[in-house]
């Protein structure tokens, strides 16, 4: 299996927010190579979080691309605030969005990343007609709304089937996961096929740090990209 250099996007969701700059820049200097950042609205998922203000916040602080993951009923109303704010990359769930292609073609119009998002009881057909269109795909390893689950490895195999629709239609996409990575899912999600890994807890719930756990949370994605590619 081909895949890219594995690349890590930590989670802000799960980050001291009385010290998120400092944070964020703790996480860039030690090799991030993306900002993750959950937008939620109480409806789409069982939870608030963060609004474009802390994009314009964070846009300061990294030259980092922001990646925001929409977890909103509709996210064609905020994708202009966003985009403004400072926002790199879109998300969109396939859940959320009856009218999936509009959406992308939406964000490609504001220069932007696309990527579309499925949810664990999402079958990987759905991506099919939308691949050649995106940037990403992000394979949700939990359910959507809460930092700190457990990854679900019943998603492992869905993982490795979009690797290979990647692969046949549009070979530049990101495959990202999202949901419980840490250094012992972390070579599972990167065996089956995934290239991107979004950490939260592993990354700044760390007690050690976040310089420390970013190194660990790399070595062991590697670890399972020098497997594979024996
Ligand atoms: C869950 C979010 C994730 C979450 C990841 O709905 O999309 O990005 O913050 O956090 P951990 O790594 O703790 O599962
Ligand atoms: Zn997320």
């Amino acid at each position: 299996m081909l895949q890219g250099a594995i690349r890590i996007a930590p989670s802000i969701l799960v980050a001291d927010f009385a010290r998120l700059g400092e944070q964020v820049v703790q996480a860039e200097q030690s090799g991030a190579d993306r900002i993750h950042v959950d937008v939620m609205d109480g409806h789409f998922v069982p939870n608030l979080s963060l609004g474009a203000v802390i994009v314009e916040g964070l846009r300061k602080v990294t030259r980092l691309p922001l990646e925001t993951h929409m977890m909103v009923a509709n996210p064609d109303l905020f994708l202009d605030e966003f985009c403004e704010a400072g926002t790199d990359a879109f998300l969109v769930h396939w859940e959320s969005n009856p009218n999936l292609h509009r959406t992308v073609q939406r964000i490609k119009a504001l220069g932007k990343r696309a990527g579309v998002v499925i949810n664990p009881a999402t079958t990987a057909a759905v991506l099919e007609e939308i691949l050649p269109d995106i940037d990403q795909v992000l394979v949700m390893t939990v359910n959507p709304g809460f930092g700190h689950q457990h990854f679900l490895a019943s998603t492992l195999a869905k993982i490795g089937r979009v690797r290979h629709m990647i692969k046949e239609i549009n070979p530049a996409c990101d495959l990202e996961v999202d949901g419980g990575i840490d250094e012992e899912t972390a070579p599972l999600a990167v065996a089956a096929g995934a290239d991107v890994l979004v950490a939260g807890t592993s990354v700044f719930g760390d007690h050690r740090g976040v310089a420390a756990a970013m190194e660990r949370l790399t070595a062991a994605a590697n670890t399972a990209v020098s497997q594979i590619r024996k």
